[in-house]
């Protein structure tokens, strides 16, 4: 039976009742197939699964951004229902950000370049509402989509330096057929937007393609990501990275595992995506 629960008190409460291990699947609705994958990933390593729906205020950098974000409360109960999950908690604002609230956690580094670097605020709005889910619902596992790989590594830092007992879990990412990844914002994509978005994948399986070749220079491969954009006129890129993936810090020469990531605007609508190329090829 899945539970719909709006306030942290009835979270906590029923949250008592229920078998441990637990994991935790947070979300900003309008769920899809990725969410979808982590919610059976979460569904078949724990005895009890809550996923979160909520709209995160603090991580939008734009308002418009914010109220523009699409919402069906229903549908995505529904979907959690289906998938087995135990507890949805859907909760209003201030049900999460507390009247007095003020505290940011903004972890460093890992979350300066890339995303950081693109939406000042971003992470800082993230981390909190993360550390607030993983104190609220004291989860053994939490799971995260690689779509976001900066988002995971974000977390990862910040629940190990806090001490927070949740364990990070990292989920492949989930495509459409032609390779779009799965995203709330593709709903926002006109149809030759969304005609033209594989080539975010087309750019990195092409880079890709490069350093399996022998290409070691991240310099190329910055080039062969950015060319093969270039072919698209609807998209104008806003980053395109070739960094060590534990560091995010931008390569001259790969010797190691790196990540290629971009973000990409297709009209008012920005996608991003990445490729982790494991060392050794
Ligand atoms: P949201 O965009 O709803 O994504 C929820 C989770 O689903 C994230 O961990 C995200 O990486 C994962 N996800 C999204 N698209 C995916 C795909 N195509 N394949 C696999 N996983 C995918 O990310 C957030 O919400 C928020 O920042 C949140 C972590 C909930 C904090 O507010």
């Amino acid at each position: 039976m899945t539970q719909l629960l709006r306030s942290r008190a009835e979270l906590r409460a029923v949250l008592t009742s229920l078998p441990r291990p637990v994991g935790l699947v947070p979300t900003m609705g309008w769920l899809h197939d990725g969410h979808r994958s982590l919610i059976r990933r979460a569904r078949s390593e724990n005895r009890t699964v809550v996923a979160t729906i909520f709209v995160n205020p603090r991580q939008f950098n734009r308002a418009e951004d914010f109220s523009k974000y699409p919402r069906n409360e229903a549908r995505d109960v529904q979907i959690c229902a289906e998938e087995g999950v135990n507890i949805v908690w859907a909760p209003p604002v201030d049900e999460v950000f507390v009247p007095g609230f003020d505290t940011t956690i903004s972890v460093g580094a890992i979350a300066m370049p890339l995303e950081g670097a693109a939406r000042p605020g971003h992470f800082d709005g993230v981390a909190t509402v993360v550390a607030i889910l993983f104190g609220l619902v004291g989860a053994e596992h939490a799971y995260f989509g690689q779509k976001d790989a900066q988002q995971v590594m974000v977390i990862r830092q910040m629940a190990r330096d806090l001490a927070l007992p949740t364990q990070v879990i990292a989920c492949a990412t989930v495509r459409e057929p032609d390779g779009l990844a799965l995203s709330s914002r593709n709903v926002h994509l006109r149809p030759a937007e969304r005609a033209a978005a594989p080539v975010l994948r087309q750019a990195l399986l092409a880079a890709a393609a490069q350093w399996r070749l022998g290409e070691r220079s991240g310099e190329a491969l910055r080039t062969m990501l950015r060319s093969t954009l270039a072919g698209v006129p609807l998209a104008q890129p806003e980053y395109v990275s070739v960094a060590d993936a534990l560091t995010l810090g931008e390569l001259d020469r790969i010797e190691g595992t790196a990540l290629l990531s971009l973000a990409v605007r297709f009209g008012s609508t920005r996608l991003i995506d990445n490729e982790l190329l494991e060392w050794p090829g």
